[in-house]
């Protein structure tokens, strides 16, 4: 259903893949909603994924950058002002990648020179789009900023790895640009903490079936999807939310207020029960 929330507002959606892309949903919905977009990814991303197919569906040019470029960026925002008549609106930066997970890197014996690529792909580039744009004069007054973040970076969940990291810092980067750009240009920059949703950067997490099968049954609403992320960045890049900057806002279900839940305790205890005796008692010997 549509409201006609983002009607007159231009954007650009940064990070969608595939039709499993947090990215791919924000980027329909916020064309059902009225507005006018751009999307980007990188060459190998535009040339292996499907994002050329949603920019026809779309009718939203597609522009190549790497998110690590300055230089790449700036032509991203150039290029949509030109295109869609104006400085932007909203901006969603929806980027993760860790070359230590794909290498199988465990968190205590990293690859350094990796670590710099996972921090500058995942966080970094956030800066970076922001300085940029606030330089360009690329994000209107009144816009909003939205980068997706997960729980591991302010908790510790196993497997995250290195993304933990990026993700602390992205979330920082949110409060420190949220400050300056707010007080100079009343734009608002925050991130989203999404449920474990299985997308292509999703399947990389160690364990991730059981992470989210884990994630579901703590979270009293259940894991968050993809498209409910998507109506929440919507609201989000609405005049909805014009006061609400520099948070970190869970999308997750309840989860990261959750402690321990009925749900999961019994499927915690399932795991004795080849160690009970005939009366039911466990053996503990
Ligand atoms: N899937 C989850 O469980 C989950 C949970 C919380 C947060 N997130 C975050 O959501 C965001 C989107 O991920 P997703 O789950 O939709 O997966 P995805 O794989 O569809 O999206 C990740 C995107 O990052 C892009 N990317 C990688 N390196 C890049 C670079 N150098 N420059 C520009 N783009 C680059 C990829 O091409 C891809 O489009 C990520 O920040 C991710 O960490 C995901």
């Amino acid at each position: 259903m549509a409201y006609n929330l983002l009607k007159g507002k231009r954007g650009i959606i940064f990070g969608a893949l595939n039709e499993q892309s947090i990215a791919w949903k924000v980027a329909v919905r916020a064309v059902e909603e009225g507005a006018a977009i751009t999307l980007s990814n990188t060459a190998v991303a535009v040339r292996m994924g499907e994002i050329s197919q949603l920019g026809r569906q779309l009718n939203a040019e597609v522009i190549e950058a790497d998110a690590t470029s300055v230089e790449d960026l700036e032509n991203v925002f150039r290029r949509s002002m030109e295109v869609l008549g104006g400085p932007v609106d909203f901006v969603l930066h929806s980027i993760g990648m860790s070359p230590n997970v794909r290498k199988k890197r465990p968190y205590d014996d990293l690859d350094y020179s990796l670590l710099s690529k996972t921090l500058d792909i995942s966080a970094v580039s956030f800066h970076k789009m922001l300085q940029t744009a606030k330089k360009l004069g690329a994000i209107a007054d009144y816009g909003s900023v939205v980068a997706l973040t997960y729980v591991a970076a302010q908790r510790t969940l196993f497997g995250y790895n290195d993304m933990a990291d990026a993700k602390a810092m992205l979330e920082s980067i949110a409060r420190s640009f949220g400050y300056i750009y707010g007080r100079e240009h009343n734009v608002r920059v925050n991130t989203i903490s999404q449920s474990p949703t299985m997308t292509t950067a999703g399947s990389g997490i160690k364990g991730m079936d059981s992470l989210m099968d884990f994630a579901n049954r703590m979270s009293p609403l259940g894991n968050a999807s993809a498209d409910e992320c998507a109506d929440y960045c919507i609201v989000m890049f609405s005049d909805l939310t014009r006061k609400v900057t520099m948070q970190t806002l869970f999308h997750d279900g309840g989860f990261s207020s959750m402690g321990m839940s009925l749900r999961a305790m019994d499927q915690y205890e399932k795991s004795f029960d080849k160690y009970r005796d005939e009366a039911g008692n466990i053996i503990y010997g």
